[in-house]
């Protein structure tokens, strides 16, 4: 049978995939590494189907070693007998704890099957709640600031961990960053921030990150021209006004409007 790693998204019970939904209400016995990703897994799954598995809060590796051996040890047998899965917040690919549960396995247990589910992660979340577009041809890195910490070098840049805000907002500004802050995005528990002031979030709290961006690196693109008065919706030639529903009539007889074909080339997402 199989282990499966489901992705629970962010942490509201509705940003879990349907996948991810139909795996966690026929699995036999469902993980959970944490408080969080324990209380959107039972939505789907009642207590009696939920397994415990005990994680030390430690930076000492061997223990930490130690912890996951236990937690294969317990997995492994659920899953050659049935189906298991391991839930984490976010994807299980992206900074998780189903990394680790994975290399045990790989390592002592290789003959389990696996089956991951991706999850909406904070990665590609952050960008809808900050309101912020990662256009084509951007760049974008992945860093951490715990503790303070103020991570440069990439034009723009999602920084996990932030657990001093003041702190990294220091290190971030006087490197020329304009940052924004989001805590607790799309999740039913804590109350969620969106903020550019590091005071607002002074208060230590895991599920927060930022996000920074050099100014002026915004890549141009061919629509941006709408914005141009020449473009605007009311605007004539012959300095008239026309309603908006008119000018798409007027645009499509003129072929203007593409229609929803990727160009030769390019793919649809
Ligand atoms: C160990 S990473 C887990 C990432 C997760 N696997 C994912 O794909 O989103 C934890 C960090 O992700 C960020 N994070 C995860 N979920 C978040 C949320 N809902 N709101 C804000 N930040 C979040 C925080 O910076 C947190 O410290």
């Amino acid at each position: 049978m199989t282990l499966y790693g489901v992705g629970l998204g962010p942490g509201d019970s509705d940003l879990v995939t349907v996948r991810g939904k139909e795996v966690l209400e026929s699995a036999d016995v469902v993980y959970s590494p944490g408080r969080l990703s324990r209380s959107v897994a039972t939505e789907y799954v009642p207590d009696d189907r939920i397994g415990d598995l005990d994680f030390p809060m430690t930076r000492d590796d061997e223990k930490l070693r130690q912890a996951w051996k236990e937690a294969a040890q317990e997995v492994a047998p659920r899953a050659r007998d049935g189906d298991v899965a391991f839930v984490t917040l976010g994807d299980p690919n992206v900074y998780s704890t189903f990394g680790h549960l994975r290399r045990t396995l790989d390592t002592f247990y290789p003959d389990i099957e696996r089956e991951i589910v991706p999850g909406v992660s904070a990665v590609t979340a952050f960008a809808t709640a900050l309101g912020v577009e990662i256009a084509a041809g951007s760049s974008l890195a992945l860093r951490e600031a715990a503790g303070g910490a103020a991570p440069t070098g990439p034009d723009r840049m999602i920084l996990f961990k932030v657990t001093d805000a003041p702190a990294t907002h220091e290190g971030l500004t006087e490197a020329g960053y304009e940052v924004q802050y989001g805590r607790r995005l799309y999740m039913e528990h804590g109350e969620t921030i969106v903020t550019e002031d590091p005071e607002e979030i002074a208060e230590r709290d895991y599920y927060t990150l930022a996000y920074a961006e050099k100014p002026g690196v915004r890549e141009t693109h061919a629509t941006d021209e709408f914005a141009a008065e020449e473009f605007s919706p009311t605007a004539t030639t012959d300095g008239g006004q026309i309603a908006a529903g008119e000018v798409a009539e007027i645009e499509r007889s003129e072929g203007i409007l593409a229609g929803d074909e990727p160009l030769a080339g390019e793919t649809d997402e």
